[in-house]
């Protein structure tokens, strides 16, 4: 089986061809951040019109570059939310249309099952049940993963999500979108011994995380300090981003701890960021258990991810119909499960 996979939930356009038997054949990737950077951040209207223009154009590119002709697709894949309405509606038109013109199915894909399904993409793929961690621009969730398609919630963010948080700071600190890369290159010349920042949500039971506390925080700090010095900003910067990991890395341990199981999966975004990684060995160490992260080029926003997701709901008998529908929210405990015959998506 061949699977088209189109990603546009946000600011970039993700257009890939996964193959049952040959992987990724195809991994096409078109970022807009330069035309959002000057906004600070991503202009939805901004972000369909070039969804628009560039889409199709991807996919004639992926056909062609994988020796693929439409006659070969067996099924296209799209993102069908959580994103940003008219983003996700560009991927879903199209996606739909090039099913109902070759004769094969679509299905619409969750963005955050497919960043988590992209661990599976790897030679040695975690087995279920595990934790897994989702954190993105739009997301912070832990969930307990007991099968394919089949999602507990345990805790997630009461408001901004650790990638927005860093996404603000940067912003803050005058740096460039999207700000987790900037933050973390920061922070690399920062004292990390000069600010400590809260670990905000810790010193309670629960597993759910806030992190606009810290920001205001963070912004508190910066006004302390003005005019700010490039030193006073990078030491802003590692204060900032050791808390938020310091929390992230805490939740998982308590996560862990509290459902007994010994793997864990982080995915989305923010799992590029190398000190989070680099904490987290700690607790792989501390509880004896296994932590797996996508390839390091499927962290972040991709087709690869929503091929994959459609590759494996495909497989297992998940269809829908004709009409064009995207799910701007779409909690991901609200998926079907993966077995046969399980009710289709909404
Ligand atoms: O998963 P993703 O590409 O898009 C969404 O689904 O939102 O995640 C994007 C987010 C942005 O907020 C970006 O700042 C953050 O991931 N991010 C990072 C790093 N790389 C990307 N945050 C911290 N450290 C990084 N290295
Ligand atoms: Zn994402």
């Amino acid at each position: 089986m061949k699977v088209l996979g189109i990603e546009t939930s946000c600011d970039e356009t993700g257009v890939a061809i996964f193959d049952e038997h040959d992987g990724l054949i195809s991994d096409l990737l078109y970022s807009q951040v330069e035309l959002h950077q000057k906004y600070g951040g991503v202009v939805p209207e901004l972000a369909s019109r070039d969804h628009i223009r560039k889409t199709i154009p991807m996919i004639s590119q992926a056909l062609e570059e994988s020796g693929t002709t439409p006659e070969d697709i067996d099924a296209v894949a799209y993102t069908c939310g959580p994103g940003l309405v008219g983003a996700l509606l560009v991927g879903a038109s199209i996606g739909k249309s090039l099913a109902l013109a070759w004769g094969v199915p679509a299905l619409g894909i969750h963005h955050m099952e497919g960043h988590l399904l992209a661990v599976r993409l790897k030679p040695d793929p975690p087995a279920y049940p595990f934790v897994a961690l989702l954190i993105s621009g739009g997301h912070t969730q832990l969930l307990s993963c007991e099968g394919p398609g089949s999602y507990q919630l345990l805790g997630e963010s009461q408001d901004d999500a650790a990638g927005e948080a860093f996404d603000k700071v940067a912003k803050m600190l005058g740096l460039n979108y999207p700000g987790g890369p900037a933050i973390a290159q920061l922070a690399l010349t920062g004292d990390n011994n000069r600010f400590k920042f809260p670990r905000p949500m810790t010193n309670r039971p629960g597993l759910d995380f806030s992190f606009s506390g810290l920001k205001t925080h963070t912004m508190n700090t910066i006004h302390d300090l003005e005019p700010a010095s490039d030193q006073d900003r990078a030491d802003i910067a590692v204060a900032f981003q050791t808390a938020v990991v310091d929390t992230i890395r805490i939740k998982c341990e308590r996560a862990l701890e509290h459902t007994g199981l010994r793997t864990l999966v982080v995915a989305g975004g923010v799992s590029a960021n190398v000190e989070l990684r680099e904490k987290l060995r700690v607790v792989e160490k501390k509880l004896s258990c296994e932590i797996h992260y996508p390839a390091a080029d499927l962290c972040t926003d991709n087709g690869a991810m929503i091929a994959y997701a459609g590759f494996e709901r495909i497989n297992s008998g998940q269809t829908e119909d004709l009409s064009i529908n995207v799910r701007p929210r779409w909690p991901m405990t609200e998926l079907p499960g993966m077995g046969r015959n399980q009710v289709p998506n909404p």
